[in-house]
């Protein structure tokens, strides 16, 4: 059995497993998010000897010796400098990306306190959020290095750290842009053929396509034009349900149509 260090403590896995697993299951540090499985989306990550680390990819065995750190086991100012920085920022939307995203953010701040924007990306790459589309991660990361680095928090509100560090503003931000069809309803959305109109008349109308075999019943109606449909207004139920009225039930004698049973 490997024995590690988790968060300061050392501990012994009673069985070989994943990292995930003995994190959520066995210490209940549930920081540690579940979010695939299989090393794809970065939820899970914490920092194994000062490197990010998927906790999903390695077994217990092989982490002898080695110390994790997950969210838990932050100092108390950098779990106030990170909250801070990320829900000034406006960059947690549901959350569950966060815990990950923070891990990197230690990692990357750790070895360089005043990463560029392409630096912020390239440490993120591996951490997928769903929700927030990263410019405001990329903001919060920005004012976590200021904050690290004059070690003041600012003042809530103070939105100046943001114009210095990325550009972005809350009058610039994303929360303020007027959403597009096309991020509403999907990237075909202007595309979306108008409604096709139907001739107006007395009562419902059904068409029918001329020569598709279609029951034509009732009063032919104006409309069509070229197209060559032809408009008619019903003036029966439908074929099924006329056919039955005509059919005595073989019990009751009663002649009804079987759609209104
Ligand atoms: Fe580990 Fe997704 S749960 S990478
Ligand atoms: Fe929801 Fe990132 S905030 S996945």
């Amino acid at each position: 059995m490997a024995v590690f260090t988790v968060n300061g403590v050392q501990v012994t896995p009673s069985k070989n497993q994943k990292l995930l697993r003995f994190l959520r299951d066995a210490l209940h540090l549930t920081s540690v998010k579940d979010g695939c499985s299989q090393g794809a989306c970065g939820a899970c990550t914490v920092i194994i000897d000062g490197e990010t680390c998927k906790a999903c990819v390695p077994d217990t065995d092989s982490l002898m010796g080695k110390s994790v750190i997950t969210v838990e086991g932050l100092a108390e100012r950098e779990k106030e400098v990170y909250t801070f920085a990320y829900a000034e920022a406006g960059a947690v939307q549901c959350g569950f990306c966060i815990p990950g995203m923070v891990m990197c953010t230690k990692a990357l701040l750790d070895k360089n306190p005043a990463p560029s924007k392409e630096e912020i990306r390239y440490a993120l790459r591996n951490n997928y959020c769903r929700c927030t589309g990263y410019v405001k991660i990329i903001a919060a990361v920005k004012l976590a290095a200021q904050i690290r680095k004059t070690g003041v928090i600012p003042e809530k509100g103070e939105t100046s750290w943001a114009a210095v560090s990325s550009g972005w503003t809350p009058e610039k931000g994303a929360r303020n842009r007027p959403v597009s069809r096309r991020l509403l309803y999907g990237r075909n959305a202007d595309r979306q053929p108008a409604p096709k109109q139907i001739p107006q008349g007395e009562g419902s109308l059904h068409r029918h396509r001329k020569g598709k075999g279609s029951a034509r019943r009732g009063r032919r109606l104006n409309g069509g034009g070229r197209t060559g449909k032809k408009y008619y207004r019903p003036s029966a139920p439908g074929p099924v349900c006329v056919r039955s009225r005509r059919t005595a039930d073989p019990l009751s004698g009663r002649r009804h149509c079987p759609g209104s049973r």
